[in-house]
Order: C-alpha cells, then structure tokens, then sequence
C-alpha cells in the first residue's frame, strides 16, 4: 500500500460508500490472487543468432536461433515487424482488415550478414543477432531496435514459440536482468518482454496519448495503463485516461511514429540523447518498451509529420467528423440541480448574446445515478426540455458511465443479464465493483453480443432528446480503497472470442465501449454523424469519436497540461479533444479563468465544465471584464467556424490534427521543436495562449516566414522569437502571409478572409464547405494569393470565380 493508497482507505472509513470500496478493493485483491499465477523462476531469451531468411511477399521472415522476426511493408508504406510469429492480427487498432502488402518490398541479403527491405519510404535492416534498422531510402537512420528479450517461467508454462525450440544459455546480463523482476505470467499471456532502442541524439519524443507532461516527453518512464488519477490531476500526474504506445520521433534526420500493437500493462521509457557538439561523440537517444504480455509486433511509418498522420490514420482509421454543432461551444457541469436550473443557465447565454451550441448533463441527472434514466423530480420533461433548448439553437449531451447498478429492478441489469452481457470473474461469477451508483456490474465490451446490446440502449437518450454522448468512467473505473482503481487483472473478457483476461482488456475497455456507442447510434440514427467523446481509449479511437482532458486541477500548471493533451492526442491520431475550460476543481481567478477561456475558444472541443462542489464556470460569472473578454473569444470561435469545419475535414481525410505543434512544417528546427506553449490552428493560424499569471507579453516563436498579429495586422518575420502584445482582452493568434481564412461573414454566410503575401510571394488555403450533419463529403475548395498590379489577388483552382466574397485584412504600414 503506498502513501496514496493510505489516503485513500483512512477516508474511506466512515462513509457507506468508503466502506463498499474498501470491501472492492479486498475483494479484487482476493481474486487476483487466487486467480493470477504467481511468478516463479524465470529465464531471459534473445533471439540468438540469425539462421537462414524466407523472402515473402512484402518482406520476408528472418530466423533466428530462438525466435523469429517478420518484415512486412503495407501498400501505404508502413513497416510491420512481428517477433515470434506475431501477425498483425487480431487488433484492437487496425481500422478493418491489415492492409495489402507493397509486392516491390522484397527481403533480400545484406552485406554483413543481415538481410534488408527496401521500400518507397524506409529501408528496413536486419542484422544477424536481430537488431533491427529504421532508415530513410537514403539510408538516414531513423531508429535502431535492439534484439529484444523474453523472459519466460523455467517449467515452460508460458514458453514463447522460440522457446522450445533450442536449449538456451542465458547470458550473464540477461540472468541478471532476469533477476527479482515482478509481474504476471501465466499460459495465455506469453511472456514479459523488453525491446530497446536508439534514437538520433537531437530527437524528441512525442505521443504515448494523453500526457499531462508533455507535449514533450523528456526523461523518464510512461505506464501505458489507462488511469483514473482520482479527484484531479497536474502535469506531474502519470498515467491518465487514455495511454497508447504510439510513440511520434522527430529528428534532423526525419520523423517517424512507432506503434506497439499490444494492449497489456507496460511502461515506455525514453532518455534523450546528448551531442557532442560537432566532437563527433553524440549520445543517442534511447527509449525503452517493456510490457507485461502479450505479442512483440509493432509498426514504423516514417516521412513528414503530416505524411506520418496520414499514415497512421490509414491503418487505424479516419478520425470521426463530428457534426458541425460540436464545433460550436458547449457548457457543461456536474451538479445542475435541476431543469430549472438548466434553463437559467441557457437564458444566461441568450440574454448576453453569447453564443451557446450544446449543454451537457452530467450524472446528477440519472435516478440514483443509474446509466439511462433520468431523475423525473427534477427533470419532469426531459424530451421537452431538449426540444425548448433546440428551438434556441442547443443541444443536449448526455453523459454514459459502462457501470450498471446491480439491482434486479433496474431494467439496464436485468437486460445484461438476459444477455449475459457482464464481465465474469474466473470461477464464472459477475464481477462487482463499485461505482457511483453503487454497488455495480461492467459490461464486457469486447464481446461483439454486448455491443450490440450497449449500443441499442441508446435509443432511450435519443428518446429523451439527447443530440450527443459523453462517456465517462470508463478505464473502467472501480472505486478502491486502496490499489488499482478498475476491475480484478484476472476478471475474464470475451476479447472477440480469443477469450483473456483484464490485463489485457484493459487498455481497450473504453476504445470498444466508444465502438459501441458510435455503432449504435449509427444504427439508430443513421441520417446524422454521431456526437461521441471518451474519457478512455486507445490507439483507433479517433474513428468514434473524440476526448477530452477529464478532471484537469484548476491552476496554472492545468491550464499548460490542457494544451500538452490537445496536442499530444492529436499526435496520436485523435485530432478533436479539448480541457474543461477553467478547470474541474475549486474556483479559478477571474484572470485564470480567462486565459483558459481564450485557449479554450481556440481548441477543437471547447466546454466549460465543473465538479459538483467547484465554483461556477457562466463567464459572467467573473465581473464585466471578464464577461466582456470572454463574449469577445465565443465571438470569434463563432465567427471561424467555417475554418473549423475545414479543419474537421481535413483531420478526417488525412489525420492531420487541426492542433499542431509548431515545429508541424519545419520538424528540422530544432528551436521550433522544443516550443510547447504555442501551436498551430490548421495552416493558416498560430496561437500564443497566455499560460501565466500577469502576463501582458507573450514570446512567441516563429516558424519560417511572415505572420501577421491578427489584432494589430503588424507583420513579424520568421524563423525567430518575438515579442508580442497579449492584454488581457486577447492572446495573440497569427496569421501567415499569404493565407485565406475562410470565417463567417457580415452577412451570415462564408467569406474569405485574406493575409496578404509577401511580396513576390504567393498563398492560399482551402475550405471544406460545411456538410451539415450527415455523411454528404462537400469537395474541398483551393484557393490561392498572388500579387497582381500592386493588389493582392484571389483565385479559385478550376474557376474563373472565387464565388465567396473576399475581405483582404489591412496590414500595418500600408
Ligand atoms: C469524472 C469526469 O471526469 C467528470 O468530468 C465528471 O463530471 C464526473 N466524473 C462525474 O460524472
């Protein structure tokens, strides 16, 4: 029991709930430990020495003494490596079918020894002991993955497929690593395993999914085990919600992502390397993938940033659109009393002229907080309600918590049961936990059955009027007293018929419940896009839906971990999350809160949100400066909705995020790369946000080129820091010369809205015309700018009219 832990239980003692959760906690520990073998003596494997390769189409494999390693390049580009006969499937990640192989990737020998694959975008180098190289075509090297080991119970009970194969002496480094290491192992989950690698010595790591450190991730080790951190969480908080290894590398040399196809409890360690500064002695970097279980098969895609997303989306599958209304500004809270109060708090919007496009009803609203019903006291008229609100242009979201109170009676349990739809213990019985409804079952959303099932449950929200859903709660969540908040590591899942067990559902516990819901309400509604964001996920749940920060602390370092998300999710190939605007907990300073307000305005997903016993989030709340600041943010974010739904589109076509780092087009500068608190809207756009108390400046740095400060229209040149104004009233947002912004015009509808190039220079952007809610795909507009006759000029690609009206900005000094 740690430090936490202790908290934890001494609170819990005294309240009806902390007295069920500490029961949870004994009994997930009983069961575990009854369940789960416990560790005996093991032995390290390597693969040993290389024996002989089979070319196959798109690769090849490579045997060694104790394993075996297959190269497999897909028709996009992407490098499968499979050890010990991993395939690429089954996977929670891969969109539909692994993709065909690129036929012209052959495997064939080396010089030294090893064997090689060429293709379009990575040369792919084997050595005889199984280091494995990533490099560009023109032979850069991008990675370098050391021969991985196994470690593997002496009486063979979860030997891999190379053990059996050759008596094997462990060498003294492996003994030794293999030494007083814990954790599980028992037939089904294969062995524990390790692979290390090396990066150039200037690279930077990105990704693992939502990490409040980053974007950057420096020095250290990230548990890939989605968490619940309990109350709130700061930046030094780790891990949270949604983790992936999905690792995005960016070097002088290139970028690539490396993605470890494997769902169970593992951490990544990574250390930047150190240069030597031209004495040619570099230390490179290096990271470190150790898992608890489960297969050793990753994939590489490498080139650009923008080509690596494509990439990456390709294989894990488009991120979802969401309907043109969540683009919009939505208010959330836990705690709104009643519909009443619901109803002054949409007036509150109306009254000032501040838009508003959703609210959002947390649990409060459920009968005794139990998933699908609705507290009728409070709420009498729910369909009614949602209808009022809709008539003024709001929608209503729902939250949607997997745990089901076990109550015969409720009539969700008493279906799940008819179906069988509850994650089983090992001896067969359900598996309880305890949540806020209380005492509650999980529905096993691995099981193709229990999805469906989940899924056609939401008829009863779309019933009450609900346009959206929210899920929360979902890591899955099982309040403890002490330990692992969520379900028994030994509790069983279906895992698409393979059958496993939570160490290995775990991860992907909410990525299935997101496809549960988004099939469902593709089934139900079949005219329009599903509105779907989740706490939980893994690598693929952009095809569902979006995220969001869960319950970021109120303060300063919150507001920088909200940004760290937004960018490393969409680094991840979840382009659509934002924070809770002003934080979950306590009560921001009317300055805080602004900032995170203005920061908010300009993230895809932009909601204000609250816990049940934290302050009030109505911008008005703050004073008039504030309200008057604030109305000045939703103004704009109103006004550039035509260059968010472009953004959507183009997040959805291609996975590039419409959040990008800085360094998104320059990754070789390396000032740029290590620039973490400003960002990039698309391409037309930079945001400076203000993250710091009493800052009226803001240094930004620039990537290459002109930008202009959208509120002065004064032009700064790039690559370099400036000094910018930031008053309170604004953060600095840039334009780059040259660019079209498409935003909603005086008169209602879309115009362009233009930065002049430099001269001699020419622009241009792109829209994406709105589709409304459904699945119509409008063709993407291009437009470029040029001088002509001392008068910066539009045209449309492929018309002899640009058929929007066009507003040129003013620039200072002309
Ligand atoms: C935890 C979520 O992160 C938070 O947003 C929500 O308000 C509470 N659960 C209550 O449902």
């Amino acid at each position: 029991m740690d430090a936490r832990d202790l908290v934890r239980s001494v609170k819990s003692v005294g309240s009806a709930r902390g007295l069920r959760s500490l029961r949870s906690a004994v009994r997930r520990r009983r069961l575990d430990a009854a369940a789960l073998p416990r560790r005996g003596p093991e032995r390290a494997r390597v693969p040993g020495a290389a024996q002989g390769a089979e070319p196959q189409p798109g690769g090849g494999v490579v045997r060694f003494a104790r394993s075996s390693l297959r190269v497999r390049v897909a028709a996009g580009g992407a490098v499968f490596c499979g050890w010990d006969g991993a395939e690429p499937e089954p996977s929670y990640a891969l969109a539909g079918a692994c993709p065909a192989v690129d036929e012209r990737a052959v495997l064939e020998p080396d010089t030294d020894g090893g064997w090689r694959v060429l293709s379009e975008r990575v040369l792919v180098v084997v050595d005889r002991h199984g280091a494995v190289e990533v490099r560009t075509p023109g032979g850069v090297v991008l990675r370098r993955d050391l021969p991985p080991r196994w470690w593997e119970p002496v009486d063979g009970r979860c030997a891999g497929p190379g053990a059996a194969e050759a008596a094997y002496v462990p060498t003294k480094e492996a003994e030794k690593e293999a030494e007083g290491v814990k954790g599980p192992a028992d037939a089904r989950a294969g062995a524990r395993w390790v692979q290390r690698s090396e990066v150039a010595a200037d690279a930077r790591f990105f990704g693992l999914g939502g990490r409040a450190a980053g974007p950057r991730l420096r020095d250290g080790s990230y548990r890939l085990w989605n968490t619940d951190p309990g109350g709130s969480f700061e930046p030094g908080d780790d891990p949270l919600y949604l983790t992936m290894p999905v690792q995005l590398v960016v070097a002088d040399g290139g970028s690539h992502l490396v993605f470890h196809d494997n769902s169970w409890d593992g951490r990544v360690s990574v250390r930047e390397g150190v240069e030597g500064e031209g004495s040619g002695h570099d230390r490179p970097g290096g990271c470190e993938v150790r898992m608890d279980g489960g297969p050793l098969r990753y994939w590489v895609m490498a080139g650009t940033p923008a080509r690596v997303l494509h990439a990456w989306t390709a294989l894990t599958g488009a991120p979802a659109l969401p309907p043109t209304w969540a683009l919009g500004y939505h208010h959330a809270r836990w705690g709104f009393g009643d519909a009443a109060e619901v109803r002054r708090v949409v007036a509150g919007y109306r009254e000032r002229g501040l838009p508003l496009s959703a609210l959002h009803l947390d649990i409060d609203h459920y009968r005794g907080h139990r998933v699908f019903t609705v507290d009728g006291e409070r709420f009498p008229d729910l369909p009614g309600l949602a209808a009022e609100l809709r008539g003024q242009g709001v929608r209503l979201v729902s939250i949607v918590d997997p745990a089901v109170k076990a109550e015969p009676g409720n009539a969700v349990y008493d279906s799940g049961v008819a179906v069988d739809a509850f994650v089983r213990d090992g001896r067969g019985r359900r598996v309880r936990g305890e949540v806020w409804a209380g005492d509650s079952v999980f529905p096993d959303f691995t099981e193709p059955r229990v999805r469906k099932w989940w899924g056609a449950l939401y008829g009863e929200r779309l019933a009450r009027g609900f346009a959206g859903v929210w899920h929360d709660m979902n890591e899955p969540v099982s309040f403890v007293a002490f330990g692992d908040p969520t379900l028994p590591r030994s509790a069983r899942h279906a895992l698409e018929g393979r059958g496993g067990d939570h160490r290995e559902a775990h991860n992907v516990y909410g990525l299935a419940m997101a496809r549960a819901g988004y099939e469902g309400l593709c089934e139900l509604r079949p005219a329009e896009r599903p509105f779907l964001f989740s706490r939980s996920g893994w690598a693929g749940v952009q095809r569902y839906g979006g995220s969001w920060s869960g319950d970021v602390a109120t303060g300063w370092p919150g507001l920088r971990a909200s940004l760290a998300l937004v960018l490393g999710l969409g680094l991840c190939g979840v382009p659509y999350s934002g924070p809770d605007v002003g934080g979950f907990t306590g009560a921001p300073s009317p300055e805080l809160f602004l900032r995170w307000f203005q920061l908010g305005s300009l993230l895809p997903f932009f909601r204000t949100h609250a816990a049940i016993d934290a302050g009030r989030r109505e911008p008005w709340e703050f004073g008039a400066q504030v309200l008057e600041h604030a109305g000045a943010a939703l103004r704009e974010r109103a006004r550039l909705l035509p260059y968010f739904v472009t953004l959507a589109q183009l997040a959805h076509r291609t996975g590039a995020p419409y959040v990008r780092p800085v360094w998104w087009r320059s990754p070789q500068d390396r000032a740029l790369r290590d620039c973490e608190d400003a960002y990039l809207l698309g391409d037309s756009l930079l945001v400076a946000p203000v993250l710091e108390a009493g800052a009226e400046w803001r240094a930004v740095r620039l990537p290459r080129g002109r930008w202009y400060d959208t509120a002065t229209g004064r032009a700064y040149e790039g690559p370099g820091q400036v000094l910018l104004p930031a008053p309170l009233e604004r953060i600095p947002v840039l334009a780059r010369a040259g660019s079209v912004v498409p935003v909603v015009g005086a008169g209602g509808g879309v115009e362009l809205e233009v930065w002049e190039p430099a001269q001699g220079r020419t622009g241009g952007g792109l829209l994406i015309p709105d589709p409304g809610d459904g699945w119509e795909r409008p063709a993407a507009v291009r437009f470029t700018t040029r001088w002509r006759e001392g008068r910066v000029g539009v045209e449309r690609e492929g018309a002899a009219e640009v058929g929007y009206p066009v507003r040129v900005r003013p620039v200072a000094g002309r």
